[in-house]
């Protein structure tokens, strides 16, 4: 798997996430769901829950491809302190922005908590850019290193 594309592709599906949270907002759907971490139609979609439950499903898999991404960080061939810095951080934005989004339900869209989850996602954003920039940037082949 090349890492610059898995780099990539974090950065990409973040920024649909991100597009749809702003959408949730702007549109007044934020408390569609008003229950965490599934809508009251459970996993499955429903026209009544749709925006908020695409916005926690691209969560779930953006979270698993930053996790991946930092932890390739580590490992790719060429890996040095900048990119192992901004996958890591990347790394913890996402997982504070995933317990953040159950805050912002549980306190019914408290203002605070909402700013805290739109400034936290610009960071996570910034992040995950400039580990893609890196991972572009690196000399070597990209191949995950398996065996230390
Ligand atoms: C990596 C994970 C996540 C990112 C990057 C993210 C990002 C965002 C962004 C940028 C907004 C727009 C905020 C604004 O316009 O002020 C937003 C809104 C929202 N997010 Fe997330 N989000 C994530 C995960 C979650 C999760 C897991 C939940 C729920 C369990 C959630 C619930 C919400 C809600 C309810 C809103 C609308 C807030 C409102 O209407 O005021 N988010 N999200």
């Amino acid at each position: 798997m090349l890492f610059k594309y898995l780099a990539l592709a974090s950065l990409v599906i973040l920024y649909i996430l991100m597009f749809i949270g702003g959408y949730l907002e702007s549109s007044g759907q934020g408390l569609e769901c008003p229950q965490w971490p599934l809508c009251p139609s459970g996993f499955l979609p429903s026209a009544a829950y749709l925006t908020e439950w695409t916005h926690r499903l691209i969560a779930a898999m953006t979270g698993v491809m930053i996790i991946a991404t930092a932890v390739g960080s580590w490992k790719v061939a060429g890996s040095h302190k900048k990119i192992r810095a901004t996958g890591t951080l990347a790394g913890i934005f996402a997982m504070s922005q995933i317990a953040l989004g159950a805050i912002v339900i549980n306190t019914q869209l408290k203002a605070t908590i909402v700013a805290i989850h739109n400034g936290i996602g610009i960071l996570l954003f910034a992040m995950t850019l400039l580990t893609a920039i890196y991972a572009f940037k690196l000399p070597y082949g990209q191949t995950i290193k398996t065996s230390a």
